[in-house]
């Protein structure tokens, strides 16, 4: 039996720990459900809201919805061959806890993606990414349910329209409850070193996935706040991409600039410019500010509402701005 009920904190349920409340909330352990969420959501004339991981988000301090947390759990290899193995992993299984599991099992693919905050169901909204790679290159479908037209699809990795901390989940705001993952992990290990910290890895004799998987984990701890210690949600701002002639510009006026090839353009650092700009160990109103050992995270000590985050992060922008004359785009939704 479905269990809704009304205003719900969320505080504990958003790694930045802003203060929210829902109008309604139900938990979904099993993507059966949905149809009746989905006619309870019609009921009360509410829109649908989905929570994963919480950890990618910036609520509101009331939601005005029915926000629903996945919750369903299961990993089954459903096909294999000598090469890779196929596995349907559920929405609501924990990210980490689902690369931790691959690499137990010698599959492939994930260990450059270990520590990540989050759900599965989460991971192809945004296409984490880290140290060279990206989920999207594991995914081999992904099944959603349709809120327009109220049926279930499976969609290929073309029809998810994976990019840089993209996808059409993130363009087609809500309409899409992601129910399951499909990947494709290889059975031979061929890894990914060509990030700068992980380019030691390459001297080792011997390298097992559990040495690269290990070394994610560390360069992670040591450079990125866990959110139960110190709330946050990860990036707050995606990488911005400029042109040649622009890099050229910034170049000139600022010769260690990090940049890296993109595409036919050049990927700027954010935590470079929020650093530059002056802004990394700072702090404004309510303790939000900027970690004091990498700038593009936001933190949030003192529990602060979004209004406070937000505003934190609009002072970023503008400065960038007005420094640089680059744009930034914050990366975390909000509702
Ligand atoms: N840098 C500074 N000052 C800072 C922060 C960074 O000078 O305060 C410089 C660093 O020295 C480095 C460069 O900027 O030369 C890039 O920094 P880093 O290697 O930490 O990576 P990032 O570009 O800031 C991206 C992802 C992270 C991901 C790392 C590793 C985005 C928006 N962020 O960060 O993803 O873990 O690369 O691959 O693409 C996330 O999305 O939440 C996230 C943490």
């Amino acid at each position: 039996m479905l269990e809704i009920q009304s205003d719900v904190p969320l505080q504990s349920l958003n790694t930045m720990s802003v203060e929210s409340n829902a109008r309604l909330f139900v938990k979904l352990t099993h993507p059966s459900q949905l149809s009746e969420i989905v006619s309870a959501a019609e009921s009360h004339q509410l829109p649908i809201r989905v929570l994963g991981g919480g950890s990618n988000i910036i609520l509101p301090d009331y939601v005005e919805a029915l926000v629903v947390l996945m919750a369903n759990k299961g990993i089954k290899i459903i096909g294999e061959d000598d090469q890779s193995v196929v596995v349907k992993v559920q929405a609501g299984e924990n990210w980490h806890e689902f690369v931790t599991w691959a690499v137990s099992q010698n599959f492939f693919g994930l260990e450059n993606l270990a520590l990540i905050p989050g759900s599965v169901g989460a991971a192809p909204v945004q296409n984490i990414g880290a140290y060279g790679v990206e989920v999207g290159e594991a995914i081999e479908r992904v099944t959603v349910f349709d809120l327009v037209t109220n049926c279930e699809a499976e969609l290929m990795p073309v029809d998810c329209e994976f990019g840089y901390r993209d996808s059409l989940f993130k363009k087609e705001e809500n309409r899409y409850v992601i129910l399951n993952v499909v990947f494709r992990l290889e059975k031979v290990f061929s890894p990914v070193l060509g990030y700068g910290p992980l380019a030691v890895l390459k001297q080792k004799n011997d390298l097992t996935v559990l040495d690269v998987y290990n070394e994610v984990v560390s360069i992670r701890t040591e450079k990125l706040p866990s959110p139960e210690q110190l709330p946050n949600a990860g990036s707050f701002f995606k990488n911005p991409i400029v042109t040649s002639d622009k890099l050229a510009s910034l170049l000139q006026a600022y010769p260690d600039l990090v940049h890296f090839p993109y595409l036919t353009e050049y990927k700027l650092a954010a935590g470079w410019l929020i650093d530059k700009a002056g802004f990394k160990g700072q702090s404004g109103e309510n303790g939000v500010g900027c970690y004091e050992k990498q700038a593009l995270v936001i933190v949030n000590p003192e529990h602060a509402s979004a209004v406070s985050v937000m505003k934190w992060a609009s002072r970023i922008t503008e400065v960038v701005e007005d420094t640089f004359g680059v744009a930034l785009e914050v990366e975390p939704r909000h509702w």
